[in-house]
């Protein structure tokens, strides 16, 4: 089969659904590759370029599977063969004109947005990668316009304070946006409903600002709800206080299917310094600021800027096309099983049928719900229920010592006398190794294995010594120690290793 990479028509898109590195991949499945002339010029990828990653220049709307960035024009839709399958972001939760166009239409119309956000489908995710570059982008462009350093300084010419930032909303781009504030140096606070995010917050080098509400509680869908008129009201007195301290304001916050909440009010912008800057990444969904304008940028009576872009991650083209490719070539993959070239669409699957808004001229909108968990599932109610272990009380404490010390007295008064010493420190590293161990995070309890195999290592040379020894028991449990220390290291450096490699560019 033919893939075909479109020319985007709308005013001002600067993404392409390929690039000369994901035409390769794409080759790579079988397929051969069409691209319209001129398709990746604003992102910065000639059609020299993809001539030399194997493609030819030519009419993409004809070819049997036909990629896009945004829903194609319907002229371009016209000339879309009636066998072939269209992949674009056609948003048919939000455009539902354009479900019925596509419905009169025979292709089979497959949506990127409408990709389920489930861990299996991570790697076609184009709202994560999308965000992920949003959120950066929001940094730089706040940093643009604050005109001032974000990190603190201390010169012979004076001292710089750092700026401030505050994230509403620490969703993937409120993530992105707290990391790229913290690597500038800013001070960087985050607030969010969802009170599982404040450990990702704090990850990236974040202070998580709790809202104390009894309305909070952990997402069972990872997505926030509309909340409730005591948050709410929480909610402004924290903002009112934030907008009068920070220099930058990021706003992201979305409820799925409602307008995006208004956070910030005239009366809090009017409150910052002048020079400050907002950025509002909700202002294509209505946003979360007071004044926003839509795609543009405005500065209020009191000099602070309002920016409400809404073509953030195409801000930085190359890379965006380059994310978004790689999730196109992942949805190939997926549907591409024997690797030779023929796209093969499977119904049963959830994360097919969730992106099929049209098959074969059907419409298929909307899909069924898929489960989408991204917070670990509450506890059974039995379970919850069950009291917690009761601490022991001092007569329990007492009978403890007292058996402890009973054993060492029995030990020093039969056992030979070098095993005393030994029984000793045998003891006392149990207490020491509880207390060290058991005080270190659980982030790194691995790093911790992996230093632990110079135990191992002890345990195998001191098991080597005493290996040749005449009794047969000493023997066998030599060995046993040996083996079972080795795996130990073994395992230690095999899970050091992949860990590793999680973190390996290439
Ligand atoms: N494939 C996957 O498994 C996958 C992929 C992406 C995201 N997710 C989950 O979805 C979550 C949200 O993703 P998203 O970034 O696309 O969400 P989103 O764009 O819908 O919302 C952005 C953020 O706004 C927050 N928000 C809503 N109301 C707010 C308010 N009043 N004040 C402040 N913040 C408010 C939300 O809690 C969310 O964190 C992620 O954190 C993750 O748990 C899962």
């Amino acid at each position: 089969m033919i893939v075909g990479v479109l020319k985007e028509a709308r005013a001002g898109e600067s993404r392409v659904a390929a690039t000369p590195a994901t035409i390769e991949q794409i080759r790579k499945l079988g397929y051969d590759v069409v691209v319209a002339s001129g398709a990746g010029v604003a992102a910065g990828f000639t059609d020299g370029a993809y001539e030399a990653a194997g493609a030819t220049v030519g009419d993409a709307a004809a070819a049997d599977v036909v990629l896009g960035v945004n829903a194609p024009t319907p002229s371009q839709l016209d000339r879309v063969r009636p066998e072939a399958t269209v992949i674009a972001l056609f948003a048919p939760a939000f455009d539902p004109a354009m479900v019925e166009d596509l419905s009169r239409r025979p292709f089979t119309a497959l949506s990127m947005d409408a990709v389920p956000r489930i861990s299996r489908a991570q790697s076609m995710d184009v709202l994560s990668s999308m965000a992920n570059i949003a959120g950066y982008r929001a940094v730089i462009e706040a940093a643009h316009e604050f005109g001032r350093f974000f990190t603190g300084q201390v010169t012979a010419a004076g001292k710089v304070p750092p700026a401030k930032v505050l994230v509403a909303g620490a969703g993937v781009a409120g993530l992105a946006a707290i990391g790229a504030s913290g690597s500038l140096g800013a001070i960087v606070r985050a607030t969010d409903p969802r009170p599982e995010v404040a450990d990702q917050v704090r990850s990236l080098g974040g202070e998580y600002l709790s809202i104390e509400s009894p309305e909070v509680e952990v997402s069972k869908t990872g997505y926030a709800k509309e909340m409730g008129d005591d948050y709410k009201a929480r909610e402004v007195e924290l903002y009112a206080a934030q907008c009068r301290e920070v220099d930058i304001v990021i706003t992201t916050a979305l409820i799925p299917g409602r307008p995006a909440p208004t956070l910030i009010t005239a009366e809090m912008v009017a409150s910052m310094k002048p020079g400050s800057v907002i950025v509002d990444m909700a202002a294509a969904n209505g946003g979360n600021v007071e004044g926003t304008v839509k795609g543009g940028k405005t500065v209020t009576e009191n000099g602070v800027t309002i920016i409400g872009y809404t073509d953030l991650a195409g801000r930085l083209p190359a890379q965006a096309s380059q994310l978004y490719g790689t999730n196109l070539v992942n949805l190939l993959k997926l549907m591409t099983p024997g690797r030779d070239g023929s796209l093969v669409l499977d119904w049963d699957d959830p994360v097919q049928r969730s992106i099929t808004v049209v098959r074969r001229g059907e419409s298929a909108w909307p899909p069924p719900p898929v489960q989408v968990s991204a917070a670990p599932a509450p506890a059974p109610a039995a379970e919850q229920a069950k009291p917690e272990k009761a601490p022991a009380t001092a007569r329990q404490k007492f009978g403890g010592v007292a058996l402890g010390a009973l054993a060492l007295f029995l030990t020093a008064a039969f056992a030979p006398a070098a095993l005393l010493p030994h029984v000793t420190v045998f003891v006392l590293a149990i207490v020491i190794g509880f207390y060290v161990i058991g005080h270190v995070h659980h982030a790194l309890h691995t790093p911790l294995m992996s230093v632990t195999n110079a135990i191992s290592g002890i345990i195998v040379v001191g098991a080597l010594l005493q290996i040749g020894h005449t009794s047969t028991a000493v023997t066998v449990l030599s060995f046993v120690a040996i083996l079972l220390a080795s795996i130990n290291v073994f395992g230690g450096f095999a899970v050091t290793r992949r860990m590793l490699a999680m973190f390996n560019r290439s």
